[in-house]
């Protein structure tokens, strides 16, 4: 038996407090891209990037701990857009941020490395923990929130995400959560939500914390009961929990998706007006450079046509350039505009005269902090959000799990398992599982 089967064996068999004296292995299993295959794809569409050549399953060493961070054995992950990203090396290789991390300190030039182990979402079961660490300790059961700061400087004292040194684990920093151990600041640590399996609990975590802050926080939306909400991929990543969160926060969500089936699943979230974008056949941009107010027109009489006359109050923002004038044009006066990514591309463009004449506001918004995180995942451990987690992969199938992100042919989460030896395992509160076994199951083979 190998160290990590007897640690999988452990955490499978309920024996939590013998991990504390487990030997940690010098090495494990993790999905890497590497620094010499950066170029792989020069001058392919970037559809045509194909996750399955880049991303790869390697014995990679296991990272020496420091202070104030802990080493988790990773039950199961989840797939996020930044993996696609990174494994298409679009916008720029993650090598670069491995660079720029590397130069702060000795500790996080252990990030800087020829591969790069990405992954930004976990549950898991807490290893060991660094010199400083008094919160958790090993054996506890977890999740990790994606959010890695340094905190040294003022900036980041009222809201973490403004600190100077603020990354995205997994993505802008090593050792992620794609892997059989991964390496995490104690600060991302939260308690797994009890009523779910591991890949269950594993699924939500970076796109939850993203659409609360976005939607629902003083720091992006500040949601209130009867908002009129346009969701963009409404039954996506980000789309499914910014849908739950309308509905939870007495908002009325306007799901915007491109199938009937993708329109299905928004219904049994709770969802009553919905627009399908392919079945309408919306075409914003005539040609490369220029857009079509008509089509934005179109577009908005029939959020109106829905909604009984109303312009959404909140735009849940981001497919990016495709999408942002219309969402521009089809926020109400006063409305906000909330973005944060540009799938489709990062140069907007839309009409300023919509903006300033109608008091109009955009938000910038990014992941969020670590109290928004913890008050995410404490709704999923109360079971008022649920995990939205269609179909699950093995490690070494995550080059066929980013390809389906990256086609836009899942719905909602994409999990990974990797100590997990199989799927629905980990539950602790069967009692709050079973209240909302439905719902946990919303997604599930859709
Ligand atoms: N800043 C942050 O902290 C943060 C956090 C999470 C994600 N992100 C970014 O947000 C984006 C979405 O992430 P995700 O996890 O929600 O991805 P996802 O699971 O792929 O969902 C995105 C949805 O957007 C819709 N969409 C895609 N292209 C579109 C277009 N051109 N026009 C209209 N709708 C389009 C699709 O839904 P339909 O086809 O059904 O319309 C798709 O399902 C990614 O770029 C990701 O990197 C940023």
């Amino acid at each position: 038996m190998t160290q990590l089967d007897e640690i999988r064996q452990a955490i499978l068999n309920d024996d939590l407090d013998a991990l504390a004296g487990l030997p940690v292995p010098d090495s494990y299993r993790g999905v890497t891209v590497r620094a010499d295959e950066v170029g792989m794809f020069e001058g392919l569409p970037s559809q045509d990037k194909d996750p399955r050549r880049s991303l790869h399953v390697d014995d990679v060493p296991t990272p020496e701990l420091g202070p104030g961070e802990a080493l988790v054995a990773v039950m199961a992950s989840a797939i996020n857009y930044n993996t696609v990203w990174t494994s298409i090396f679009e916008p720029i290789p993650t090598f670069k941020f491995l660079e720029r991390y590397g130069r702060i300190s000795p500790l996080s030039k252990r990030h800087d490395l020829p591969y790069h182990v990405v992954g930004s979402d976990l549950s898991g079961v807490v290893l060991r923990t660094g010199a400083g660490v008094h919160n958790w300790k090993p054996g506890e059961e977890v999740v990790a929130h994606c959010l890695n700061v340094e905190l040294e400087g003022p900036d980041g004292h009222n809201d973490t995400m403004l600190d100077t040194e603020q990354r995205i684990w997994g993505f802008e920093t090593n050792f992620g959560g794609l892997a059989e151990i991964a390496l995490v600041k104690a600060n991302q640590l939260m308690p797994k939500p009890a009523h779910l399996t591991w890949e269950e609990a594993a699924s939500p975590g970076l796109v939850n914390s993203t659409a609360y802050r976005q939607l629902v926080s003083r720091n992006g939306a500040d949601l209130k009961q009867g908002d009129v909400v346009l969701i963009w991929g409404a039954s996506g990543g980000l789309g499914s929990y910014a849908t739950q969160y309308a509905l939870n926060g007495g908002a009325i969500p306007v799901c915007v998706v491109s199938s009937p089936e993708k329109a299905e699943i928004c219904r049994k979230l709770g969802a009553e007006l919905i627009i399908d974008r392919n079945a309408e056949g919306y075409r914003f941009w005539k040609d490369e450079h220029e857009q079509d107010p008509r089509e934005w027109q179109r577009f908005g009489a029939k959020i109106r046509e829905l909604t009984g006359g109303e312009d959404p109050d909140i735009v849940f923002e981001h497919p990016g350039r495709e999408t942002f004038g219309a969402s521009v044009y089809a926020a109400r006066k006063g409305g906000t505009i909330v973005t944060c990514a540009s799938t489709s591309g990062y140069l907007h463009q839309y009409d300023n005269r919509y903006l300033w004449m109608n008091l109009k506001r955009i938000i910038g918004s990014h992941f969020a902090n670590y109290r928004e995180s913890w008050e995410a995942n404490r709704l999923i451990a109360k079971g008022l959000i649920h995990p939205t987690l269609s179909r699950t992969y093995s490690l070494e199938d995550t080059g066929q799990a980013a390809l389906d992100v990256h086609r836009n042919a899942h719905q909602g989460k994409v999990g990974v398992l990797a100590l997990a030896p199989e799927e629905g395992l980990g539950v602790r509160d069967e009692q709050l599982r079973a209240k909302h076994l439905d719902a946990i199951n919303a997604f599930r083979g859709a």
